[in-house]
């Protein structure tokens, strides 16, 4: 089998997935062609792996499922972020590339903190956020809230393997200033809440593949950012930070939500595109500017 076997399966899939619609289709080929031989992708070009009909099997078995728009990750398992390889599947929100620069602002606000920063991450899912967090800041106490059971599930799974120090807490985000110690305590509070629209169209991958409940945030969308101000306001210590990620029209909710009492130092931020995409926010020092 020559490698140019290999190549014409590859263009052969890309074909598969260009005509379904996949916005990504040599790219995914050739992680799908890669997973089904078992090699790196980069060595795909160079790679005179042989191609037998098992493998074939494989590839047709991936590519039809990916044509079907099931997601990339769900095929191959993993979501990278950052540093790191998340465990991720049906029923866990796939982590964004956005979303890793919400993780590099919380990295930077605990590490300002010096020693033993105590860190919330309030929407966990896979856990992104908060093993970023715990992984780069090493010093760091990290609670993972996440309320849904089988998120949950993948959470643990990504703690045990990354990070096993990180506290997992199954529970509403609303209540985690339930939890004994944190109230008035923590120096970072992050959040990617679910934050579309109810009515927001979505690609197939989306719509049909990360769980509602981590997407949806009522008729316009600020359910969750709504809920993240409320619950770091009384979780935050005076001078603690918040860092909250939202849709990128949602810069002026958000401002508002803040400019209810208790903030200094709103600032948004640009995600890779420059579209703002979150939040950033201190809570003031003096808790006397009308906190929730
Ligand atoms: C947009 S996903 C973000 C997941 C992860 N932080 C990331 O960036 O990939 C939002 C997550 O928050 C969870 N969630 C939604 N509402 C919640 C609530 N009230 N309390 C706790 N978790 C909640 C969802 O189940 C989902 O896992």
């Amino acid at each position: 089998v020559s490698v140019a076997e290999v190549r014409a399966v590859l263009a052969d899939a890309t074909d598969r997935l260009t005509a379904s619609g996949v916005p990504s289709p040599r790219h995914d080929a050739e992680v799908l062609v890669a997973l089904a031989l078992g090699i790196q992708r980069s060595r795909l070009a160079i790679a005179g792996d042989p191609l037998d009909d098992a493998a074939q099997a494989r590839v047709a078995g991936l590519v039809a499922r990916r044509a079907a728009r099931e997601p990339l990750q769900h095929l191959t398992g993993t979501a990278g972020f950052r540093w790191l390889d998340l465990a991720v599947g049906p029923g866990v929100f796939v982590p964004r590339p956005e979303t890793e620069l919400v993780a590099g602002a919380a990295v930077a606000a605990a590490t300002a903190r010096g020693a033993g920063p105590v860190v919330v991450d309030l929407c966990a899912g896979s856990g992104a956020i908060a093993l970023a967090v715990a992984t780069e800041v090493p010093n760091a106490q990290v609670h993972a809230v996440e309320r849904d059971p089988v998120a949950a599930g993948w959470l643990q799974r990504n703690v045990g393997r990354l990070a096993p120090h990180v506290l997992v807490h199954v529970r509403d985000a609303a209540t985690a200033d339930e939890i004994p110690g944190l109230a008035g305590r923590v120096d970072v509070v992050v959040a990617n809440p679910p934050y579309l629209r109810d009515d927001a169209v979505l690609k197939p991958e989306v719509a049909d593949h990360d769980p509602p409940g981590a997407l949806f945030g009522g008729p316009d969308g600020s359910a969750g950012p709504r809920l993240v101000v409320a619950v770091a306001g009384r979780l935050l210590r005076p001078g603690g930070a918040l860092v909250v990620e939202h849709g990128d029209d949602q810069a002026g909710t958000v401002a508002a939500l803040l400019a209810g009492g208790g903030w200094d130092d709103v600032a948004h931020h640009g995600d890779l595109a420059g579209r703002p995409r979150f939040t950033t926010a201190t809570r003031q020092l003096e808790p006397n500017g009308g906190g929730r």
